[in-house]
Parts: structure tokens; sequence; C-alpha cells
């Protein structure tokens, strides 16, 4: 058995993207297990970069078969519009499997999505108005339609009108906007049904019969731990679970047969949308760090907020998602910095607090307490071996390794695939 979760360890876009390609080279299944296209998945192979939404990471190898596990949350027109662009770079997307349980997203979804936030005016979340909340509230509240709804043409007329019909009285009635035509997405929605049902299975048999004829799986979360809806910085989360327990579920696995969980770890922090950000860096260090980390959103092109690397949240991922060892990302943008800082706790009305809080309040009050560490000056980019890097960079990857008691299995030092340093290896034998 070699079952292998990749998750973010902060709030997202952490360089899941990269090593999931990385480590599809040997993967036999590559599984998406929640959310759905507000994910933002950047690769880089040679010249060529790609952004993968809904389509995991794998397809760029040829290996490995890609599931869109039943726990996404689907969203026809992007899919095709995302096989389009590959199939335009010629990239062979046969390999996709999606599930008939996933559920399916519609227009009237992102238009909620879109006028629930124009509500919330300065509360805003600041969502990617990609529709994922009202669809995980449809699934929960059990009125979505799934896949294998999508697949039989009479079942998915009935459901998808009695749906526009329910959701134009809410959109006009509680939001002023504008009622859908229901003809007109029924009629687009049964031409991506066409397209989309050469994809379609029951994914937990595939995924179930790789884990027991001990092939390497490989289960690529969206998101990152501080975006769960339980354990994230609630209400400015996801609709999801993007920590290694959702993958039971959203992939339909066994919790056993989960082994390794890798946390994808930035360097430093960032995030999109709103909410408290205890290490954020509303300076001239956090311009830097943005600057060279390139940090502009992959979905929505939105600038992250930048700040130092917090480990009382990487703490906190470690914890609640079994992390078994890092993949430290982004370590070449802070190459130059005379020195570095890493918050190892938080300082709340006079206490030092180690576990990350639940209550935001207390959150927005809490100050950092930093470990300041010797920044390097070489430029790590070409660094092919751990051994390679400045002795300040190591001491800056042991001292994550001490505090969060996990070893660094990888270290990335630029976008491209040959600039990861592996320096144990991930699938167990
Ligand atoms: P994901 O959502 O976790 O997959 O991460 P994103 O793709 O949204 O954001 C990570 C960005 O960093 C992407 O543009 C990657 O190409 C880039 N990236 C990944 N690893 C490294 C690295 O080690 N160094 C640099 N400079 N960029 C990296
Ligand atoms: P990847 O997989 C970073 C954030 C949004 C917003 C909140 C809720 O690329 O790491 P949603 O549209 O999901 O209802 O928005 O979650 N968010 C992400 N932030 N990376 C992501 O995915 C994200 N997906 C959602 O910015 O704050
Ligand atoms: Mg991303």
């Amino acid at each position: 058995m070699s079952t292998v979760v990749i998750v973010g360890s902060q709030w997202g876009d952490e360089g899941k993207g990269k090593v999931i390609d990385y480590l599809a080279s040997e993967a036999d299944v590559v599984v998406r297990g929640q959310g759905g296209n507000n994910a933002g998945h950047t690769v880089v192979v040679g010249d060529k970069k790609y952004a993968l939404h809904l389509i995991p990471s794998g397809i760029l190898n040829k290996k490995a078969v890609n599931v869109i596990g039943n726990g996404v949350v689907f969203d026809p027109e992007g899919f095709l519009k995302e096989i389009d662009g590959l199939e335009a770079k010629g990239i062979d997307t046969s390999t996709i499997k999606i599930s008939e349980r996933a559920h399916v997203v519609f227009p009237y979804h992102k238009e909620i999505d879109r006028l629930a936030e124009e509500a919330r005016g300065k509360s805003k979340i600041g969502t990617t108005v990609k529709g994922i909340g009202p669809t995980y509230m449809d699934k929960v509240e059990r009125s979505g339609i799934r896949i294998c709804d999508l697949m039989n043409e009479e079942v998915f007329e009935l459901k998808t009108r009695a749906q526009i019909e329910a959701k134009n009285q809410i959109i006009t009635k509680i939001y002023g906007g504008q009622p859908l035509n229901a003809d007109e997405i029924i009629a687009n929605y049964k031409a991506f049904a066409d397209r989309i049902r050469p994809y379609v299975a029951d994914t937990t048999v595939i995924v179930y019969d790789a884990v027991k004829a001990n092939k390497k799986v490989l289960l690529e979360g969206a998101q990152g731990t501080l975006l769960d809806i339980d354990f994230g910085t609630y209400p400015y989360v996801t609709s999801s679970h993007p920590i290694s327990g959702g993958f039971a579920i959203g992939a339909g696995i066994g919790p056993n047969m989960i082994e390794e969980v890798i946390g994808i770890t930035k360097a430093y922090t960032t995030r999109v949308g709103k909410g408290p950000f205890v290490t954020e860096l509303e300076d001239e260090t956090g311009d830097r760090i943005r600057v060279a980390g390139n940090e502009f959103g992959t979905t929505t092109g939105r600038a992250r907020r930048c700040g130092w690397l917090d480990l009382v949240i990487v703490d906190f991922a470690a914890r609640v998602n079994g992390m078994t060892c890092m993949s430290l990302m982004l370590l070449d943008v802070l190459s130059g910095f005379e020195t570095l800082k890493i918050c190892t706790g938080y300082e709340y009305e006079g206490q030092i607090i180690k576990h990350f809080p639940a209550d935001l309040n207390v959150l927005a009050k809490c100050k950092p307490v930093y470990t300041e560490l010797p920044g390097w000056k070489e430029d790590i980019t070409k660094c092919e071996t751990y051994d390679a890097l400045p002795a300040e960079a190591k001491k800056y990857i042991e001292t994550i390794e001490e505090h969060v008691g996990i070893p660094v299995k990888i270290v990335s030092v630029g976008p491209k695939r040959s600039q990861t340093i592996i320096r144990d290896s991930i699938y167990r034998a």
C-alpha cells in the first residue's frame, strides 16, 4: 500500500500543484477529493506554464489515472474549458474519471455566490465567486444535482427546472437580482452532459482497487488547512474539508488506507481573501515577498497578502492532518534578506499562546512572537542537493523541523520540476 495525501498547511497556494506534478511521475492514480475550480494549481514544465483548477495536477504525466472524486463540486463549463485548453497544448485528457456522485455547479450557484458576497458588504469573505459555497449548501440541504442526475436526461431536466425555479425566488426576492433562464441553462447542460459522459465512472472502485493492488495513489488536496470549514479561520474559509481526513469521504476510502501525509508549506505565509493574519506584513517587506514570489492568484489574479512564516499555523496543521512530513516551498523567494523571522507563538493579553485559537476575536488581538534567523545572500535556484544549500538556509529548514517535530522531506527552490530537492523517499515500499 502506498497512499500519499498532499495537503496545504496554510491558507492555500503553498505550491501543492508543483509537488503533485512531481510525485505524479511515479503515481498510478491521482485523486481530487474536495473543492472545485476555486483551486488554482500552477505547474511549470520546461518553458510551459499550466494553470489547473478542477483537473488533477497529475494530468501532465502520461501514466496516471486522474480522478475527480465524489467530494468535489464539479463545474462542467469550467471543466470543459480546461479540457479544451489542455488538449490544445497536446495534453491527453482521456485518463480523467469523474465520480457519478460529485455535485454539479450551476449558474445559479455562481450568481448566489456573487449576490451573497455583495450583500455581506464590509464583512465579505472574498470568495472566488465560483459558486462553491452555494453548491455545498445544496448538497448538505439534500437538494443538489449530481453527475449521475446529469447523465439521466429526464431526471436531470425535472430536477434542474425545479431548482432554477426555487433559486430564482432567492435571486429575485432576497437579493433583488435578475431571474435566470431555465431553458437556456438546461440546453447548455445537456450539451455539457454529452461531452462529459465518457469520463464518468464509479471512482471509489478505481481508487480502492488501486490501493488494494499496492499501486501508488496520490490524494491531491486543494485549498489549505486554514480554509477548512471546521478548522480554518471561520467564516473566512471555503465550504469543504481540505484536511487529510476530508479524503476518507471525498475519495471514498477508509482512513486506515492513508499512510503518508505531506504538508505542503510555503517558506513564508500568504492568503487571499479576508480574515485575520497574525504575521501579515503590510509594508515594504511584504511587497518584496509578493514580487519575488509572484504572489498573484492563479484563479482570480488577486494580489496575495504576504507575511513571515507562522509556525503556530503549521503546528496546528500538523496536528489536525496527522502530517508525517513537510515539503518546504518557495525557499528561493527568501534569498537576499538580511534577517528572517519565524513566528513560534502568539502573545495574547500578556500570555503566550502556542495553539491556534478558534475565536477570530482572539486571533485579531494576537501579536506574533518571532525567532530571528540570519538570511542568506546566494541565489539557491540552482541548488540540486540539500548539501548545496547555504548554511543559513539549512538552519532555517532545521529550525522548522525541530519546532514542528516532523521532517522536511522535500525542499523546493523554484517553480520547475528540476528545482526540487528530495531528501527522503515519499512512497513507501
Ligand atoms: P497551489 O494552489 O498550492 O498549487 O499553489 P499555486 O500554484 O496557486 O501557487 C504557487 C506558485 O508558486 C505557483 O506559481 C508555482 O509555480 C510557484 N512555485 C512553486 N514552487 C515554487 C518554488 O519553490 N519557488 C518559486 N519561486 N515558485 C514556486
Ligand atoms: P488552492 O487549491 C487560496 C479562498 C478564497 C476565499 C475563501 C472562500 O489554489 O490553494 P470559495 O470560493 O472557496 O468559497 O472562497 O477561500 N480560497 C483559496 N485561497 N487558494 C485556494 O485554492 C483557494 N480556494 C479558495 O480566496 O478567501
Ligand atoms: Mg493555488
